[in-house]
């Protein structure tokens, strides 16, 4: 049970009523809030995060009331369904754009995206404010998400406000985006509802076999999640093992990481929920020793390990590149 400040959520609420920048936990990764109305708040989390303009935000409130109220004509069935079966929780829904958010929110398109989070503090601190807020992970753009209040505090600590810490983030990956404004519904980022349970309530979507007929969000199409260390995925344990030993020969120094119980520096479980809810902490971790190179054996091109599969494959977008 994490225990509520309210005195200290009052003056968060005060922070991002004023046009602040508030760092807070939610279910999945820590965000960084500012009033989604606010475009002078807005563009300060954009220069904050260092992020693109053509990356649009997701906006963050206290209930499905309030998305319902915030959507307007754009809610639809779907989005009943979904809000009625997953939120508070890690599922975020895109829809029509509506009023009262400033441009930058959208990067300028004609949808929004919107989640009700499944954290009291996160929740405590929405209904204190009592207007939409975005929030973004809080970390520099491109770098990895933070699940603990320290990683917030590493690289982001001296340009935000206010840090609220409430722990470990138990999710631990980002939240689902699903995009209901094309039939059937599609996938933008896989997350921690599984594509099953969606189409268990949508009766159809659009996600085939692989990651690779997800549809990208905007503005992931660089190397993303990314530790500072780089890093090189393998599907093969044996060829990850046998990259190593080269490169160790050559004198680098290298961490391996893989999903089970193997010869590894890391080994993450076998559980999807466990293995996500670890990811990103374990990466920081790998990171800090600030090796040569982190060498990861991917788990299973399995539908309940598509997040895990797509973040380590952004962060090591590029890579083989740079080896070649
Ligand atoms: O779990 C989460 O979603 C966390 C916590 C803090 O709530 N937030 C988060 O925000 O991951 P961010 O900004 O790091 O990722 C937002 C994702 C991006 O992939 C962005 O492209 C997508 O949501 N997105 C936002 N608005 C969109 C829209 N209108 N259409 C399609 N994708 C959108
Ligand atoms: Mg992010």
């Amino acid at each position: 049970m994490v225990a509520i400040d309210f005195g200290l959520i009052h003056e968060a609420a005060q922070v991002l009523l004023s046009g602040g920048l508030v760092v807070f936990p939610t279910e999945t990764v820590y965000g960084l809030g500012a009033l989604a109305g606010d475009a002078s708040a807005v563009a300060r989390l954009y220069r904050v995060k260092g992020r693109p303009a053509t990356n649009p935000l997701i906006v963050h409130v206290a209930s499905i009331d309030a998305a319902r109220k915030l959507a307007g004509e754009g809610w639809n069935p779907w989005a009943e369904a979904l809000a009625q079966r997953f939120w508070p929780g890690p599922l975020t829904l895109v829809l029509p754009r509506s009023f009262g958010l400033a441009d930058a929110v959208t990067a300028g398109g004609p949808t929004m995206a919107v989640r009700v989070p499944d954290h009291p503090v996160a929740l405590a601190l929405l209904q204190a404010c009592g207007k939409p807020v975005v929030a973004p992970s809080a970390n520099t753009s491109g770098r990895l998400s933070p699940t603990l209040a320290a990683h917030v505090e590493e690289d982001l600590g001296d340009s935000v406000d206010l840090i609220l810490d409430g722990g470990p983030c138990r999710a631990g990956v980002e939240s689902t985006v699903i995009d209901l404004t094309v039939n059937p519904p599609r996938v933008l980022r896989p997350g921690p509802i599984a594509p099953a349970l969606l189409e268990a309530v949508l009766g159809g979507l659009a996600t085939g076999p692989g990651n690779e007929t997800i549809a990208r969000s905007p503005g992931l199409e660089t190397r993303h999640y990314a530790p500072l260390t780089p890093m090189m995925s393998f599907d093969d344990y044996r060829e990850a093992v046998q990259h190593v030993a080269i490169s160790r020969a050559k004198g680098h120094s290298v961490l391996l990481i893989v999903f089970e119980d193997r010869q590894a520096d890391i080994v993450l479980s076998a559980i999807p929920s466990m293995a996500e809810s670890a990811l990103y902490a374990a990466l920081h971790r790998a990171d800090a020793g600030r090796p040569d190179l982190i060498v990861v054996v991917l788990p299973p091109d399995q539908p309940d390990w598509w997040a895990v599969r797509d973040r380590l494959k952004r962060a090591s977008r590029g890579m083989d590149l740079l080896q070649a």
